[in-house]
């Protein structure tokens, strides 16, 4: 991130503070957010989408009150997929109406509760569920702002777990043999229900345009159906996130004014094409924003070279940290923070403390052959699906999550401790 120097001690610096000192003050593992990089981040979306479009931070990727806070203050909207992240989100004060409600099995709770406090758009993801919110919203005596999510069909390239315009999947209504006609038919007749647009959201870690163009050109053609058969013009289309980042040097990330340049082009001229007014056009990158952001700091426990093949280091987390790795083959890489060496590169495989062999931070990386137990290592770019996707496998407790900025570091999510674990274990 922007911050990161070296001491002249050789430990590495982060918004102005030492790793060993870090280290020290909140132990290891743990999650190191650039308050700074978050910010700048997040504006530069803002920016680049100027204000007749609408930034959603993908709340999925990491969510806790501060960056609802920071989120707020910069402007950006929110995206969230659960009733949990709702109430993070409004608790710490972002406002309904710059929430979006997504998920493919939203329970009538959830959607009570969204419905309820105002969010501003619930994003339909079946025919149940056009139904579920219409009655709801008839019930509380309101009109919900709706968009429909539609599969366009793309196959994004990107792992298999993480893509979701491609047909055979659980996300959206088919755009294909007029599914998502069908849906907005039906959306159009219901009281309940204010169609305001349509939603579309091809995968992650997408670092090729060609995937959003496609998705555009075939929102804007449902667009235009929707005009001829209903004579109406949906005022909104939502394109969804998935903007890729760097996690090795290998990734060439586009910038935020790129693409929205792109989309913004692609989306003008096919409305004027279709003689469509153009709509507001909203994304909701999460990743983008905060994976870059953040670094996981690990105290090396043990380390095991296996002749000829390559030598583990082992760490004080693991799986229960970053499941990336294990679930979709993730690249990360590594660095020494906590001294310099001049010594040789040797090859290492990163593994956490976990009773599972596939329990890897980091499968193939150079670290210093003088490495020893109680250096510490960081891992950068760990800032999206990790924290949020912790776990307490084998009891592990979750780490903490640090906010560092001009000198200063906060704790923003507090480690778990035992008491925590024990007070779940009613039995
Ligand atoms: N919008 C929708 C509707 C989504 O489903 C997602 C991600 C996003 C936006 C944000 O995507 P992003 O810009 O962060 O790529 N756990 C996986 C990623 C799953 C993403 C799910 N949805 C990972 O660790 O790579």
């Amino acid at each position: 991130s922007r911050t990161v120097t070296r001491t002249p001690e050789g430990a590495v610096s982060v918004g102005g503070i030492d790793v060993t000192r870090l280290a020290e003050e909140f132990g290891t593992p743990a999650y190191f957010i650039d308050e700074d990089d978050f910010r700048a981040r997040a504006q530069a979306w803002r920016t680049a989408f100027g204000e007749g479009a609408d930034v959603f931070y993908a709340g999925k990727a990491f969510l806790s009150r501060a960056i609802v806070r920071w989120l707020h203050e910069e402007g950006l909207n929110l995206d969230v997929c659960s009733g949990g992240e709702l109430s993070t989100a409004l608790s710490a004060g972002m406002p309904a109406e710059r929430i979006a409600f997504h998920g493919n099995n939203k329970s009538a709770a959830e959607i009570e509760k969204a419905v309820s406090v105002g969010v501003g758009h619930i994003v339909l993801d079946s025919f149940q569920e056009i139904v579920r919110v219409a009655h709801i919203a008839e019930q509380l005596g309101k009109r919900q702002r709706v968009l429909i999510r539609v599969t366009v069909g793309v196959e994004a390239h990107t792992h298999e777990f993480i893509a979701t315009a491609h047909e055979d999947q659980k996300f959206g209504i088919a755009l294909a043999d007029g599914q998502a006609a069908e849906a907005v038919r039906r959306a159009l007749k219901l009281d309940g229900l204010e169609l305001v647009g349509i939603h579309s959201h091809i995968g992650s870690q997408i670092f090729d345009m060609a995937g959003f163009e496609v998705a555009a050109r075939r929102v804007v053609s449902l667009l235009a159906e929707i005009r001829d058969e209903h004579g109406v013009e949906l005022p909104e289309i939502d394109l969804g996130g998935g903007l890729g980042i760097a996690y090795t040097s290998d990734d060439d990330p586009r910038e935020p004014h790129e693409i929205a340049k792109a989309l913004g082009e692609i989306v003008t001229r096919e409305c004027e094409a279709a003689g469509l007014r153009t709509p507001r056009i909203s994304v909701e990158p999460g990743r983008a924003i905060v994976g870059p952001t953040a670094f996981t700091l690990y105290e090396v426990g043990t380390i095991k070279p296996l002749d000829g093949l390559r030598t583990y280091v082992s760490v004080d987390g693991g799986m229960s940290d970053n499941i990336r790795t294990a679930l979709y083959d993730a690249e990360y890489s590594v660095s020494l923070v906590s001294r310099t060496s001049d010594a040789d590169p040797m090859l290492v495989r990163v593994v956490g403390k976990h009773c599972e062999s596939g329990d890897i931070v980091v499968r193939d990386a150079f670290l210093p052959s003088d490495l020893a137990p109680g250096d510490l290592i960081a891992v950068p770019a760990t800032g999206a699906y990790c924290r949020s996707m912790a776990s307490n496998y084998n009891h592990a407790l979750r780490p903490p999550v640090v906010a560092v900025r001009d000198g200063e570091a906060r704790v923003i999510v507090r480690r778990e401790t035992e008491e925590d674990l024990l007070r779940l274990d009613v039995g």
